[in-house]
């Protein structure tokens, strides 16, 4: 007879997306529901904790009853309640903590928690069953950048990661320079498609030879005094420039980030011997660095193959959190009602 599927319910409330997932033996998704906040944070140019945590507050049960409804689920057919418990907005992570422990007292299920960026790793290799480990993992988030080493999904190892800004943070932040819309990844990718990436040479920081860490504040402060003058006294420069002008610099930026992500990476994979590279994280949805980091992988000496997530995947959701809980879960690695937000990874 055939082994009863594992049906897992992931939850994610770590920062401005509420979202449920239930996701049968890591790998077959029976739903996925997100409740993006963007428009509630876009006036400010960035996500305001208290908003977020208020918003996942109202959307958390209601996320959570679509996400079982579409999976034509009970709280019998579930075998577990994971959640996402770090790192993240701590008044964010809170409320999917909360829903999470609830259900899993209510429902008499066990509890798994899942450290949001490992769950990000397994989006790249969700669905996948045969790959060649170790993996050189990059991760690059609107909070975080960082490269791991990937020997298994349950012991992902720290490699580096950004000593400043994140990569996606510095996205945002560009675009609001630029006065592109929020969130500034998206934005900067569309306009970057006009324009030439070798218009303007800003900075690349590769820190140490042997570093594996990142920096992405100098690129950022450079775009700004690109835009405002050496004195930062042209506050209005960008309302003055051409279309032409602002693709120009958008291109020029993500030419430089990408380039750096890449060589990052590729030491990485080198460091390691991987046999393979993941990408994943929101910034991951950018073709530029998709295609970069594919190409870099076909020239290694020999070839890597290259798993990134899905784009629908790279954003934050739930079915990373269900998909990984599952690893978790067949290893009988569960965790308690003391389980608490963190603002931090803990390895
Ligand atoms: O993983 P994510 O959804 O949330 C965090 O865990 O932070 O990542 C959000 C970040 C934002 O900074 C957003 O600007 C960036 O990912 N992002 C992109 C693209 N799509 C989203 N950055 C560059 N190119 C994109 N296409
Ligand atoms: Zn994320």
């Amino acid at each position: 007879m055939a082994e009863k599927s594992i049906n897992i319910l992931g939850i994610e409330t770590s920062c401005d997306e509420t979202a449920a997932a239930v996701v049968a033996d890591g790998r077959i998704v029976r739903s996925s529901v997100v409740a993006s906040q963007t428009a509630l944070h876009e006036k400010y140019g960035g996500v305001v904790p208290e908003l977020a945590s208020r918003a996942h507050i109202e959307n958390i049960y209601p996320v959570i009853a679509e996400a079982m409804e579409q999976a034509q689920v009970d709280a019998g057919d579930i075998d577990a309640v994971a959640i996402a418990n770090q790192p993240g907005l701590s008044v964010a992570l809170i409320v999917g903590v909360t829903a999470a422990k609830t259900l899993s007292f209510a429902w008499d299920k066990p509890l798994v928690a899942i450290d949001h960026l490992h769950a990000h790793m397994q989006s790249a290799v969700f669905g996948e069953q045969d790959f060649a480990l170790p993996a050189a993992a990059l991760i690059v988030s609107g909070g975080h950048t960082s490269l791991y080493d990937y020997k298994s999904p349950l012991e992902p190892k720290l490699l580096g990661s950004t000593i400043d800004d994140a990569a996606g943070e510095a996205f945002d932040k560009v675009a609001s320079i630029l006065k592109l819309p929020y969130p500034g990844g998206p934005a900067i990718e569309r306009i970057a498609k006009n324009g030439n990436p070798k218009a303007i040479d800003f900075p690349r920081s590769l820190l140490a030879r042997d570093s594996l860490d990142f920096s992405f504040s100098g690129i950022k402060t450079a775009v700004l005094y690109y835009c405002r003058g050496q004195d930062m006294k042209g506050d209005n420069m960008v309302d003055a420039m051409s279309e032409e002008t602002i693709a120009d610099i958008a291109a020029s930026f993500q030419a430089a980030v990408v380039d750096v992500l890449v060589e990052k990476t590729r030491r990485a994979a080198d460091r390691i011997s991987a046999k393979m590279v993941m990408l994943g994280g929101g910034v991951a949805a950018n073709t530029a660095l998709r295609n970069s980091l594919g190409q870099m992988c076909e020239e290694s000496e020999p070839a890597r193959k290259l798993y990134v997530a899905e784009k629908r995947y790279c954003t934050d959701n739930a079915v990373m959190v269900a998909s990984l809980a599952y690893h978790k879960f067949k290893a009988g690695i569960f965790t308690d009602m003391t389980l608490e937000p963190k603002a931090h990874s803990e390895a």
